[in-house]
């Protein structure tokens, strides 16, 4: 992933300098779902910051549906463990023919991550309509949102993250007693790393690739290629696979 020309900064002033552009594009370029982790705690300044970073996040009607828990009871973490082991266990079962490979896959730093977080939507959601009315699932999105926030501002940071999703939100939402209509959406594993993923874990596995963007860049109806974007992505993706390798996701 490159950052733009620097010449357009000259023409847009309301850009950032080009050094800011770079580091912007770079940590989104090297932001990687993390699943080992050194043990060294998180300090609480940066916790605080980047959890800052998630709360500036867009949210439909200004909603801000986010709700952290930090999980610091050793044996909630562990019970969190053994939860999202079973989860694996069923997912793969669910894969069918790639059973085998889920089950080796790492999905998880769950024991050993420094810093443990559950992020859950707000109860009483229902009270939000402004942004909603037709898509009541725009609160995910926003949360979404803040959960990649706390992705970025972390990989700035030098720390790793993973959002792991492996885990029935009925037991997840009970063990945390949140109340009725409270709903965890992501168990995050966040902490130092010895090293970041080069490429995301599941294109190393062989589980899956990055698919080409033009293939994904429509022009005023569905499955009508957008050119000029082809042309750049054709350029970009040089030697790029034409298939993905895989069909199931994760
Ligand atoms: C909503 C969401 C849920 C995810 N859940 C898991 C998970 O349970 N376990 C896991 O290993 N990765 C999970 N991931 C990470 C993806 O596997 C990862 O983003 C993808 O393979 C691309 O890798 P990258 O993030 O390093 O670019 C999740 C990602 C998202 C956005």
């Amino acid at each position: 992933m490159t950052a733009p020309d620097s010449s357009q900064a000259v023409q847009n002033p309301n850009a950032f300098a080009s050094a800011e552009r770079e580091a912007v594009y770079r940590v989104i370029g090297e932001r990687r779902d993390m699943r080992h982790f050194r043990s060294d705690p998180v300090d609480g300044d940066t916790l605080w910051r980047l959890l800052e970073a998630a709360h500036r996040a867009p949210s439909v009607g200004y909603m801000q549906p986010w709700r952290f828990l930090r999980v610091t009871d050793p044996a909630l973490r562990e019970a969190l463990h053994a939860h999202a082991a079973e989860e694996q266990a069923r997912t793969a079962e669910a894969c069918g023919e790639r059973a085998a490979e889920v089950h080796r896959l790492k999905l998880e730093g769950i024991r050993e991550a420094g810093e443990l977080l559950v992020v859950a939507l707000t109860d009483g959601r229902e009270r939000y309509v402004l942004g909603r009315r037709t898509l009541p699932e725009m609160d995910l999105c926003s949360a979404a949102c803040a959960i990649q926030n706390l992705w970025l501002a972390a990989r700035a940071e030098g720390l790793g993250m993973g959002w792991v999703s492996l885990f029935d939100p009925d037991w997840l939402a009970r063990q945390l007693e949140m109340p009725e209509g409270g709903y965890p959406i992501a168990v995050l594993c966040l902490g130092h790393v010895e090293r970041f993923y080069d490429r995301p874990m599941l294109e190393t596995a062989g589980w899956d690739r990055r698919r080409p963007l033009a293939d994904l860049v429509f022009q005023d109806r569905w499955g009508a290629p957008c050119e000029p974007a082809a042309a750049e992505d054709a350029a970009e993706a040089g030697s790029a696979p034409d298939e993905p390798a895989g069909s199931g996701k994760a």
